[in-house]
């Protein structure tokens, strides 16, 4: 409008005339003038009535007259000049309010207009992206990134031809065909089709190169199919890429030649979650405005080129989660040659396999993040480390670091927020009354030698959030001033010490996180205090903690999900608030003195999936409360003196259960033929009870053990991710199972999805033993001893192919052993002793290999390795083989087979685990 202003003074006037001109308009507008067109207000009032607005994102939007100026509407704006909608933007108004749902109404075709539209983060509930939108042609922006839209992209996107933005992320797309289409937007600046399925598209990389002013590409999680090298030839493509994000695709190394191809003046690549596989290769070195590179989690092998000393604006290089190898010091060496040094700032090398000692580091005088975690490395730390005064996260865990780290290593490290050593050999020897130059948020010394005394340095650390000092040989109290420390901890670990005394109520002392507190496995006692009111989670197991567990009804329980309290002095009756607790998926109460009956509530527990009870002294019938529990994977009840009939709702309500354990208690009636419908069920524990009656034919119903390998690996590892500011930290537990058998005890994790078992001994259980169990072909251990069963071995009890243990003993099953039996190639412990067997025992090795108390008790069985012949035999055996086995029956053998009848008994428990990964899944 008015250019060439020469003068300053003129210059001047002009502004003043501008301001002036700006509040005409403003008041211009302030007064009603309606600069909405009609026919767009109508339009937009379509628009509106095919959405959901439950949070009345739209309330400015209506018909009404003080509402006429659609120009005035949330997210709407308008040109200034022709009065058009040029902009429509519809956010949630932050991320806990409804998004706005329903379908795009075609009317808004009729804002011929509209150059920006933004409609992320809102819910089109998976219905697919209207192709009419193809049809706003003078789009610049859209924007649609995480508005659940499912379905083919539709090309009619490639009319768009002025379009310069486009994010279709974190959708639910696909790409049917060829991208072609994406080649007509030639302005496009801006593309991100993150999470979209486009392996149909193998032209990807092709079209790619053919958008000239692209900047900034994210292709995360496409299924891309690799680059084929030979169609590369033909490419004479560049665009203006500064920002490529690749990662989690199953690219292989044909990208490569690519990536020079197709820009030079890349500033950001990352290729991570791929699988790339050899050496790290020379084309990254002409990049030479590169500041961030990323080739985290593939498979790359090899040390790291020399090429990366050289170059100069490199400040992230993210190597972690491949097999890189080599030793430390040589690597640092070669990057240490050039430029490097002065301008990186991260460097992740976790998870791989560098070896030797953490060399002199201290020329990286920018470096604020290193993290080396889970390597090979080992020797010493170099002292230069404490010198690098702008580090803020040092990452060395899991490695096998060795020597003793002293208050002078830290002295000039005054900037450090996160220190990560933990599980490394190393030794902390700290004075009483240092004063660290830092102010830590994480701590993670987990396995470090600390002890025995609780470190005092840890008073001057009030930020904490994350600390960890498990297994640090810490036999001490805990001082008072601990408690005060931070109010922002949202880990605490303390476990495997031997820490000793009482906890101070902790109720109101961590602030407002929710905090997940470990301090198993040390020597606390007394009662249980109350604790912070928004635990997320809590270990207090293997301690010496007594009384009752009252304090539980003080926790809001909105977000706790863990509670084990196991094997403590615990005692009183169980509390019956549960119903707070509708987060919780772990509680574990085993191994303690608890009475009386198993509160109703407990049915409150909606979301519980792992519950153990057992070995208290719990009695009573169960609540049928419970069967509001559907969520069960895990149940033991077993030692304790609960009694009634097995319920029959368990077999109709739990049905995701996978181990159900109601040993050693006082069940008694039949086993209710419900119970088959668990087809998930691995491991059933009846033994031990008063159960009567006849097995159920249904058995074979349970299919998870009528397969010999679990398909899926159905024992669950639960994790607890800590999100902080600057962290992630995962905890982790699973369901363990431990089969104990004559004082050994074998431990099943990662492989408990194979174990399958059926325990039905010391009962009262009669008639015969069902063929369809002999459809259980997974079965490890099957125990049916101790009963009244009557009946045949079933000859088909050779298909219990896995069959580790087999207990029959102490029934009254008839006639003979069935030969095929000795194809249980496994069996490592049998036991048919105490029926009326009877005939000769079937001439195979395997079972000649027992010893003969396993087939004692029968009478009228006989051959090896008995020492009664059979009738037909006497005369073809030699006198020698039966020499020494007279005393083969005697009173001795019978005590022994009556501890064997107890051979398994199972544990259900929880192994916890927790590692630091120092924060990289998230971060680069
Ligand atoms: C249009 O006018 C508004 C004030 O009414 C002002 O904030 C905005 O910058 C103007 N837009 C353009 C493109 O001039
Ligand atoms: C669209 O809205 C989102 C969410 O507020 C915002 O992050 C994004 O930058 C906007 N997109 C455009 C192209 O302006
Ligand atoms: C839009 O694109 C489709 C297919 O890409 C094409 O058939 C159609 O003619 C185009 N429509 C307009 C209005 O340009
Ligand atoms: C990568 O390939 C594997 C099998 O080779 C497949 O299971 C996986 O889904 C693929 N991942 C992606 C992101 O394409
Ligand atoms: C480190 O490990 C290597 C390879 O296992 C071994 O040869 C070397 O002696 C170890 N060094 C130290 C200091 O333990
Ligand atoms: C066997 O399982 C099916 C489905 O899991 C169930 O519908 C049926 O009732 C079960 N049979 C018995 C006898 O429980
Ligand atoms: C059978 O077991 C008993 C008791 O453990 C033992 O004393 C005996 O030696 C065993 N016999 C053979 C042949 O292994």
């Amino acid at each position: 409008m008015i250019i060439q202003m020469t003068s300053g003074i003129k210059f001047l006037q002009y502004l003043v005339l501008l301001v002036i001109l700006f509040n005409l308009e403003a008041r211009v507008a302030d007064s009603n003038i309606i600069r909405c067109i009609d026919e767009e207000r109508e339009a937009l009032l379509t628009f509106k009535a095919s959405l959901v607005d439950e949070s009345g994102v739209l309330s400015s939007w209506g018909p009404e007259d003080e509402k006429r100026d659609c120009c005035k509407w949330t997210g709407l704006r308008c040109s200034n000049k022709t009065n058009h909608v040029i902009l429509l933007d519809l956010q949630p108004i932050d991320f806990d309010s409804f998004p706005l749902r329903g379908t795009i109404s075609p009317a808004l075709l009729k804002l011929h207009d509209l150059r920006h539209l933004n409609l992320s983060f809102n819910d089109f509930s998976g219905s697919p992206i209207p192709e009419f939108i193809g049809s706003l042609s003078k789009l610049r922006y859209l924007d649609l990134f995480g508005t659940v839209f499912a379905g083919p992209i539709p090309p009619q996107l490639g009319n768009l031809s002025r379009l310069q933005h486009l994010d279709l992320g974190s959708n639910y797309l696909f790409s049917t065909g060829n991208l072609d289409w994406l080649s007509h937007l030639s302005y496009l600046r801006y593309l991100n089709l993150d999470e979209s399925n486009l392996a149909n598209s193998s032209d990807w990389f092709q079209v790619i190169g053919k958008l000239h002013s692209l900047k900034t590409l994210s292709l995360h999680s496409c299924y891309l199919p690799p680059v084929i090298p030979l169609s590369l030839n033909h490419l004479n493509s560049s665009t203006s890429l500064e920002t490529l994000v690749l990662s989690d695709n199953n690219l292989t190394s044909s990208i490569y030649p690519w990536l020079p191809n197709i820009s030079s003046i890349f500033i950001s690549i990352d290729l991570g979650f791929n699988q790339l596989q050899g050496s790290i290769p020379e084309s990254f070195q002409h990049m030479v405005y590169l500041e961030h590179l990323r080739l985290s989690f593939n498979e790359l092998e090899g040390g790291i080129p020399k090429f990366f000393g050289n170059m100069c604006s490199l400040i992230t290089l993210n190597l972690s989660n491949n097999k890189l190898s080599g030793q430390l010091s040589e690597i640092i060496q070669n990057l240490s040659s050039g430029c490097l040094e002065n301008s990186l700032k991260s460097l992740y090398l976790e998870v791989n396999q560098f070896t030797g000692p953490i060399p002199d580091l201290g020329g990286f005088s920018s470096m604020k993040r290193l993290y080396l975690s889970d390597n090979l490395l080992n020797g010493t730390i170099n002292k230069s480390l404490g010198h690098m005064f702008k580090l803020e996260i040092m990452c060395l865990s899991q490695n096998s670091l060795t020597g003793v780290i002293s208050e002078s290593f830290f002295s000039n490290i005054s900037n450090l927020k996160e220190l990560h050593l933990a599980n490394n050999p190393l030794v902390l020897k700290l004075s009483h009354d240092w004063v660290p130059p830092f102010q830590l948020i994480i701590i993670s010394l987990s396995s470090c030698k600390i002890g025995p005394h609780f470190p005092k340095w840890l008073q001057t650390q009030n930020q904490i959030e994350l600390l960890d000092i498990s297994n640090t040989g810490i036999s001490d109290t805990i001082p008072d001033w601990f408690w005060n420390l931070s109010n922002k901890f949202s880990f605490l670990d303390l476990a495997s010490n031997q820490i000793k005394g009482k906890l101070p109520n902790l109720s109101s002392r961590f602030g407002t996180s929710n905090p997940g507190i470990d301090i198993s496995s040390n020597h606390f006692e007394g009662l249980i205090p109350p604790l912070p009111s928004n635990s997320s989670f809590l270990n207090l197991s293997k301690n010496r903690f007594s009384g009752s567990i009252s304090f539980l009804c003080s926790i809001s329980g909105s977000k706790l999900t863990y509670v084990d309290l196991s094997s403590n002095l615990l005692s009183g009756k169980l509390p019956d608030c549960w119903w707070t607790f509708d987060s919780l998926v772990i509680l574990n109460l085993e191994n303690n003195s608890f009475s009386g009956r198993i509160p109703d509530s407990m049915g409150f527990l909606q979301n519980i999936q792992t519950l153990s009870l057992h070995n208290n002294r719990l009695t009573g019938e169960l609540s049928s409360s419970f069967r509001n529990c559907s969520q069960l994977r895990l149940l033991d009840l077993g030692k304790n003196a609960l009694y009634g009939e097995i319920p029959t709702w368990m077999g109709e309500s739990l049905s995701n259960l996978i181990v159900l354990s109601l040993k050693s208690n006082k069940f008694h009636g039949k086993i209710p033929f419900q119970l088959c419908q668990l087809a998930f069920l691995q491991v059933l524990d009846l033994s031990l009870n008063n159960i009567s009656g006849k097995i159920p034919k249904c058995f074979n119903n349970f299919t998870a053990m009528t397969q010999e390998r679990s398909s899926d690996p159905t024992i669950k590892v639960y994790y607890y991710t800590f999100f902080g500011p600057a962290y992630v930290y995962h905890y982790s537990f699973q369901d363990k199972l431990m089969l104990t058998w004559k004082g050994s005890e074998r431990e099943y994790r990662s492989t408990l999805g194979l174990v399958k078992s059926l325990e039905l001994s010391s009962n009262n259980l009669n008639g015969a033993v069902p063929e369809e169990i002999m459809d259980l072909v997974g079965l490890v251990a099957l125990n049916l001893s101790k009963n009244h069963l009557t009946g045949q071995i079933s000859p088909k009890i050779g298909q219990l192919k896995s069959l580790d243990f087999l207990d029959l003993s102490r029934n009254q099953l008839v006639g003979g052993i069935p030969s095929s039996l000795s194809q249980l190639s496994g069996l490592s412990v049998m036991d048919l002793s105490y029926n009326n067997l009877s005939g000769k025992i079937p001439t195979v090795t395997q079972l000649q290999s027992f010893n003969d108390t396993v087939y004692a008790g029968n009478p009228e069985l006989c051959g090896l390795p008995l020492p009664n012949k059979c009738r037909d035999e006497e005369s073809a055996a030699g006198p020698g083989i039966t020499e020494g086995r007279d005393d083969a029956d005697t009173s001795e053998d019978e005590d022994q087979f009556i501890t064997l009848g107890f051979y398994v008994s199972l544990i259900l428990g929880f192994i916890v685990g927790f590692w630091g990964v120092c924060g990289t899944l998230l971060r680069s």
